[in-house]
């Protein structure tokens, strides 16, 4: 089982259950598909957005604990869909250590497994769970597709506000982690009020996790991680640690300016020039930059955790951001 979540039993015991729902729901796949479908979703990554929705559904004693696993696997579902999705588009050959989908079978085929995956989720929800209907669960899909194809269109470009790219892992990340937030709550049946607080420490914690993880690309290890390192530049997509660098890089009195021209020239990095790019990224503080950002985010979504004045839930979130913060897979 995932070790990711050795020290909470409670939590590890149900994440098992939503792991059997997921593999047996990709079970009833027709096809040669079915085995490919299998090796995506058999390896577990650390399974933190149904984790969200456990520890939330916590908050009151009111949660149908079947119903709490149920909609935990929908939310590990369309992440598991959006990994296949964004997978091609980064043409990233590696996953939790393994071949992409992707790498397996082809853009064309793993488009429609990524389609299959979003269908499972679809089809475990009933449509008559309280505040966590469709509209509410198509809302986060919106944005997060809306946010992969900002970042697609604007490819090559790494000259991008810091205001930009906070809107895009908004999107692409945050929107996610916020309606796992969302959906425990509403399983425990909690008042708007706290919903919507919940819902905030979501967002919180999900733009955290991405600034973490885009800061991971610079400095992670590929054993570690399971993906390949430096894919961002390579691809053409600027992330926190670049723009703040370039910022430094512009403020700078000298006329030298080594990263800006770097990428001036090019679209995406050669396997050089992102070696170099990212030997400058960290000359110029951007990794160091980009964490005191994080922490600012991790800051207020541990404000709001307080706030829910419910021991073991705040014990459970803050842990889980410590570890966040400390991750290197
Ligand atoms: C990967 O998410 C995609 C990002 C939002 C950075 P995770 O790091 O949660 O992926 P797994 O599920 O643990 O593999
Ligand atoms: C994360 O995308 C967000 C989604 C999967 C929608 P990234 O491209 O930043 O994440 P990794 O690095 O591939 O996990
Ligand atoms: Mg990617
Ligand atoms: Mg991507």
């Amino acid at each position: 089982m995932n070790d990711f979540w050795n020290d909470e039993k409670d939590i590890q015991t149900e994440l098992e259950l939503v792991h059997d729902l997921i593999i047996s729901t990709v079970d009833k796949a027709q096809g040669f598909i079915r085995p490919v479908l299998h090796s995506h979703v058999k390896t577990q990554g650390k399974l933190l957005r149904p984790a969200l929705v456990l520890i939330t559904s916590n908050l009151s004693g009111e949660t149908d604990r079947n119903q709490a696993v149920r909609i935990a696997s929908v939310l590990e579902f369309i992440h598991l869909a959006s990994l296949v999705h964004d997978d091609i588009i980064d043409s990233a050959q590696k996953r939790r250590g393994n071949l992409t989908v992707f790498a397996q079978v082809g853009a064309k085929q793993a488009v429609l497994a990524g389609d299959y995956l979003l269908a499972c989720a679809m089809s475990l929800l009933t449509g008559k769970e309280a505040d966590m209907d469709n509209v509410v669960v198509s809302n986060a899909l919106v944005r997060l597709c809306e946010s992969e194809l900002n970042q697609d269109a604007g490819q090559g470009n790494f000259f991008i506000s810091e205001r930009e790219y906070f809107k895009r892992i908004a999107g692409k990340t945050a929107s996610l982690f916020a309606l796992s937030c969302y959906a425990g709550s509403s399983t425990a049946k909690l008042p708007r009020e706290l919903r919507k607080r919940c819902h905030r420490i979501g967002y919180s914690l999900g733009m955290a996790f991405q600034i973490q993880d885009d800061i991971l690309d610079f400095t992670g290890s590929e054993s570690k991680l399971g993906k390949t390192i430096g894919n961002d530049l390579r691809c053409g997509i600027p992330t926190l640690p670049l723009i703040l660098a370039l910022k430094t890089e512009n403020e700078k009195s000298t006329l030298e300016r080594p990263l800006h021209d770097l990428l001036a020239k090019n679209k995406s990095l050669s396997a050089s020039a992102t070696k170099k790019a990212v030997s400058l990224v960290l000359s110029l503080g951007g990794v160091e930059q980009a964490k005191v950002v994080a922490d600012r985010y991790g800051n207020r979504a541990l404000n709001d955790i307080q706030s829910l004045q419910h021991e073991k839930v705040e014990k459970q979130l803050s842990s889980l951001f410590e570890k966040l913060s400390i991750r290197s897979r």
